[in-house]
């Protein structure tokens, strides 16, 4: 006897064999996935099929609405300029949000920003905000309202009423292997977007093979897809693609990246170009967005203005303090919680940077500990590995090129994994793009 499709089993079914499930079996189902009705494995079962058979179009669009509405929907009817947020489709040593909103904000957008936890291999903001001491990061929206009134900007987690549905499918996601589904990444993103009801809205998309999509044709689609929705739903919105294929800047890790963000927020650090061209590209459009400038060479002047006169680190701290963190952890990032072992990787021979897999580093990070394999696991925010060279450069025998900071035995696993993961050559690579193309 065929399932009754008008059940969550009966949905499984469905996307099983391939099949289109109806704009109503969404209406009617998020709710309960994001109530806990539907059970874990039932939920898992149906992710599983989606990732294996994908969704049509109008299942991807519907999905998204149905996340957006499985809480409330945020206004700030009290807010008269144009609010942007930004968001990120997940990479490896990605810290530009703790760089790029409080700039942005510096130079008069207000940013409420939603952000993730770690996902797959990649890290998430929300992890890595946590690593301060007493942060909160789930608000009502009136408490949103308040933070955009006092301070310019936030940054907040999905939470019980913002997209709960992408709570749950989120978790599930991570701990099961359906992370790289476009549908579920579109939705999973334009779902928490649009239950917040901002004006503009600049994305992240990267390529390269820390993405979740490493291929520049599967990235562009992922940016249409987004933009389209974005624009359906009223908002000005762009995507940025941008290169993924080391990891961004030096340091992977949560509280790493915290600090090397922080310090390169204050100027007490130059050594990472890549998180400065890509927090200007990011913070640019998100000026246009907002209509505050009319071109990406104003808007870049703007932020390095802003940034030369040390009001994005003054941002950053307001933010975190009216967020209840202890903002001594800015001003002394000495104080994160350090890892008990150090181990560091030399160069094993003479020659060229040719690569180094930000997807194996992002692998090597998780099961560090720095992100989580199942649901309910604890993640080790003081692990990581800091970057001493990057791809292009010229490096001798026995030089170091990477120190680990780990916790427990396993340094000859986490060594011999850097080694597989750092390719040296005797020619340098070609330069790849870091910035490819604005989608709009
Ligand atoms: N960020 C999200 O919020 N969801 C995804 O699926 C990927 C990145």
């Amino acid at each position: 006897m065929a399932e009754n499709p008008n059940t969550f089993l009966g949905g499984i079914v469905v996307k099983r064999d391939g099949g289109e499930l109806a704009e109503d079996f969404y209406k009617h189902f998020m709710p309960s996935i994001a109530s806990g009705e539907i059970p874990d494995y039932q939920v898992s079962a149906w992710l599983m099929a989606i990732f294996l058979k994908g969704m049509s179009s109008g299942e991807t669009g519907a999905m998204t609405q149905a996340i957006a509405r499985s809480g409330k929907i945020i206004s700030f009817p009290h807010i008269k300029q144009a609010t942007v947020d930004k968001h990120s489709t997940g990479g490896v040593g990605d810290k530009i949000t703790f760089l790029v909103a409080p700039l942005v904000s510096a130079c008069g957008v207000m940013a409420p920003l939603t952000a993730g936890r770690g996902l797959g291999h990649t890290g998430g903001t929300i992890d890595k905000l946590e690593s301060i001491p007493g942060v909160r990061t789930q608000f009502t929206a009136e408490e949103m309202e308040g933070l955009l009134e006092r301070v310019g900007w936030l940054i907040c987690a999905q939470s019980k009423d913002i997209a709960p549905a992408d709570g749950v499918l989120y978790r599930l996601r991570n701990a099961t292997g359906t992370v790289s589904s476009l549908p579920l990444v579109v939705s999973s993103i334009m779902g928490k977007k649009l239950a917040v009801e901002n004006d503009g809205l600049v994305l992240d998309v990267k390529f390269g093979s820390g993405a979740f999509f490493p291929e520049v044709e599967k990235a562009r689609e992922l940016s249409r897809t987004m933009v389209e929705i974005g624009k359906s739903a009223g908002r000005t919105c762009r995507a940025v693609l941008t290169n993924m294929e080391q990891p961004l800047g030096r340091a992977v890790g949560n509280s790493l990246e915290l600090t090397e963000a922080i310090e390169l927020l204050k100027g007490t650090r130059k050594d990472c170009p890549d998180v400065v061209e890509v927090t200007l590209a990011l913070g640019a459009q998100m000026l246009i967005v907002a209509g505050l400038v009319n071109d990406e060479k104003e808007g870049r002047d703007k932020l390095l203005q802003a940034w030369g006169r040390g009001e994005g680190y003054d941002r950053l701290v307001a933010m975190v303090s009216a967020q209840g963190g202890d903002v001594s952890y800015l001003h002394q990032p000495q104080k994160f919680p350090q890892a008990k072992n150090v181990a560091e990787f030399k160069a094993p021979a003479s020659g060229f940077i040719t690569a180094i897999d930000a997807r194996r580093i992002g692998e090597l990070a998780r099961r560090m500990g720095a992100g989580r394999e199942y649901a309910e696991q604890e993640i080790d925010r003081s692990v990581g590995i800091v970057f001493r060279a990057r791809v292009g450069e010229e490096v001798r025998a026995g030089e170091v090129l990477a120190v680990i900071y780990f916790n427990g035995v396993q340094k000859s696993e986490y060594v011999a994994e850097l080694s597989g993961s750092i390719t040296i050559g005797e020619q340098p690579p070609d330069q790849q793009p870091l910035i490819l193309e604005v989608v709009s």
